[in-house]
């Protein structure tokens, strides 16, 4: 089989392909079944600082072509949570700790305690959609995401990856942002903003009535936003929206990424996504003569080609 490793701001990955957060991140063992799957690394839930019920029932909506959720953030608290990291850490995989915070001040303290938990990079939630005070609410101005960026790195030494959302009129000068403030890499997409009515009802359907949307129907503006992110900055890309095959994989690095996280195919199609995207990207540069998955990275740009 080809040598998919690759390396993503000092992170180094056996394949390109990581966990997203929010799937099946919650505890120490069920990240450990992710990493035995063949995962190249784990983004954990995104933790904050105390201990959150989330939303309420329903927070999940299947759509043809998708998901909708709006979970609302529920976790055990930083330091709950670092009983799980611990165990995840068991796999040798690099494990990522993903933050959100209420401030600017405490998305970066939470950052140095993800640090000291044992994370070996921290991903910045800046992008969760539709938690009150959270997420995107901090996330959708550049200057409040190169000072969040700023703030983490004066509090860090692991890699910092920035999450940003697409619910915005330019993600590019988001990435700008965050690269000015010293991010490492960004992250892109996080889910897009949405809602589901029940006709009989009348009502919304999810408790919180608007939700993140993710899997396949998104992929084409996780495409965009990489393409256009690779135009803005230097740092590394990982790309995330809607990957469920190899192709898809390689659709995102050809747009600029460097590695890919997978999210809502691990919860439709269970932990094997793993092997499958590996194994059909390998098949695919065999094919089309590609050594690495290096060289795949922002072909689709008129100057790379
Ligand atoms: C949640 C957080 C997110 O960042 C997202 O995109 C969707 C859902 C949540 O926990 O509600």
């Amino acid at each position: 089989m080809t040598d998919l490793s690759v390396e993503v701001c000092g992170l180094r990955l056996r394949n390109p392909t990581m966990l997203a957060s929010g799937v099946l991140d919650e505890t120490g063992k069920s990240m450990l079944a992710v990493a035995k799957a063949g995962a190249g690394a784990i983004v954990t839930k995104s933790i904050g600082r105390d201990p959150r019920v989330g939303h309420p029932n329903p927070t999940v909506v299947e759509l043809d072509h998708g998901l909708l959720n709006a979970m609302g953030l529920p976790n055990p608290g930083i330091e709950l949570y670092a009983e799980e990291i611990n165990e995840a850490k068991k796999s040798g995989i690099p494990i990522i700790g993903s933050v959100f915070g209420g401030t600017e001040e405490e998305i970066a303290d939470l950052a140095m305690l993800m640090e000291r938990s044992g994370a070996d990079a921290v991903e910045l939630n800046l992008s969760c959609p539709h938690a009150k005070g959270y997420g995107a609410e901090l996330g959708s101005t550049p200057e409040r995401v190169e000072s969040i960026c700023r703030l983490t790195r004066g509090k860090t030494k692991v890699p910092i990856l920035a999450k940003l959302t697409p619910n915005t009129s330019s993600i590019a000068d988001l990435a700008r942002a965050a690269e000015r403030g010293g991010a490492h890499c960004i992250v892109a997409i996080n889910t897009l903003k949405g809602m589901a009515i029940d006709p009989e009802s009348r009502q919304p359907i999810l408790g919180n009535k608007f939700g993140g949307l993710s899997g396949p129907a998104i992929k084409p503006v996780g495409v965009r936003c990489v393409y256009e992110i690779y135009e803005a900055v230097q740092i590394p890309i990982i790309g995330v929206g809607g990957i469920a095959s190899g192709k898809d994989a390689i659709e995102y690095m050809m747009a600029g990424a460097s590695a890919v996280q997978i999210g809502t195919a691990v919860w439709t199609e269970g932990t094997g996504i793993f092997g499958k995207v590996c194994k059909e990207m390998s098949k695919f540069m065999k094919e089309n003569g590609y050594a690495t998955p290096r060289e795949l990275v922002g072909v689709a740009h008129p100057a790379r080609r």
